[in-house]
């Protein structure tokens, strides 16, 4: 299998974020969920976005792909030296269809229910890579392989009758079909099993290593973050608290809400233990 180009950056940067910003508007007046947000992704590294729910790390993730709904959104957001604010919406799609892949956390409710896994790969790897249904069937077979899912198991079934592991991995084909810059990731293992959500992690970080994409991982979790993170950043109320490497994060924590986060882990480790 073909590997990604190098081309990113002078400081290896895939996604550079500062500064940003965002505002829904509520009863008429505009509300601030993300406040001064800035953080740097480098080509096969891991950031994970930690924080509860209603944090804003999903209000994050749409925000840098120029995604956010109904908000207003300041700062600035270089993708692949692609300044995203300042991109007319041609080059926008561009830019999102080539380099940037999504995985939320509803594998079912991402895949079509009345269309088979092959038709829907089919669809969205010839409208993402320019394949004609030749080469997209061969490249769709190839990445099934990479992500674990026999072919004959798959091709012909609708989504209802595939596990929800098994839908994740067939949306990890579609996210990967480009070998994309970017892959964000939005609690992408929150709605499935602890077994599947270990097998999932392992897949996505050996298929990282293999396609070298930077990955902004967005969870709640901090032992999902501990696997899978080169730096975690501590979101809160929409502001960045703190953003260190995972070793760092875990032995010299900046804030009380992250020692908090910490201490809450590890008693639960030693309960369920
Ligand atoms: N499209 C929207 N319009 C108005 N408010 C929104 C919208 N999306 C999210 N919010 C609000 O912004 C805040 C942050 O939400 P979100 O980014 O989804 O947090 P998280 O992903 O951390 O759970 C929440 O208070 C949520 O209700
Ligand atoms: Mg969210």
């Amino acid at each position: 299998m073909q590997k990604p180009d190098d081309s990113c950056n002078q400081a290896g940067s895939v996604v550079n974020v500062q500064d940003l910003s965002i505002y829904y508007r509520r009863n008429h007046q505009w509300r601030n969920v993300v406040d001064r947000v800035s953080f740097d992704i480098k080509q096969g590294e891991t950031l994970c976005l930690l924080g509860e729910s209603g944090s804003g790390k999903s209000s994050i993730a749409l925000a840098i792909a120029r995604l956010a709904q109904h908000a207003r959104v300041s700062g600035q957001v270089i993708i692949h030296n692609q300044s995203v604010y300042d991109l007319e919406e041609t080059a926008l799609r561009q830019l999102r269809r080539r380099h940037i892949s999504f995985i939320f956390q509803n594998p079912e409710a991402a895949l079509l229910p009345h269309r088979t896994i092959g038709q829907q790969l089919l669809d969205v790897i010839c409208f993402r890579t320019g394949d004609d249904r030749k080469a997209g069937v061969l490249r769709a077979k190839d990445l099934l392989q990479q992500v674990g899912l026999a072919e004959q198991e798959v091709w012909s079934q609708y989504p209802h009758q595939l596990s929800g592991g098994m839908c994740q991995r067939v949306l990890l084909v579609m996210a990967l079909c480009i070998h994309p810059r970017l892959v964000i990731a939005d609690e992408p293992t929150s709605s499935v099993d602890a077994i599947t959500q270990s097998k999932i992690l392992s897949l996505l970080l050996d298929l990282q290593d293999h396609f070298q994409f930077a990955m902004l991982f967005i969870t709640h979790d901090l032992t999902v973050a501990a696997v899978v993170a080169d730096a975690i950043g501590v979101v809160k109320t929409g502001a960045l608290l703190e953003l260190q490497s995972t070793q760092e994060l875990f032995n010299q924590p900046r804030t009380d809400y992250s020692r908090q986060l910490i201490s809450a882990a590890q008693t639960l480790a030693r309960t369920v233990r």
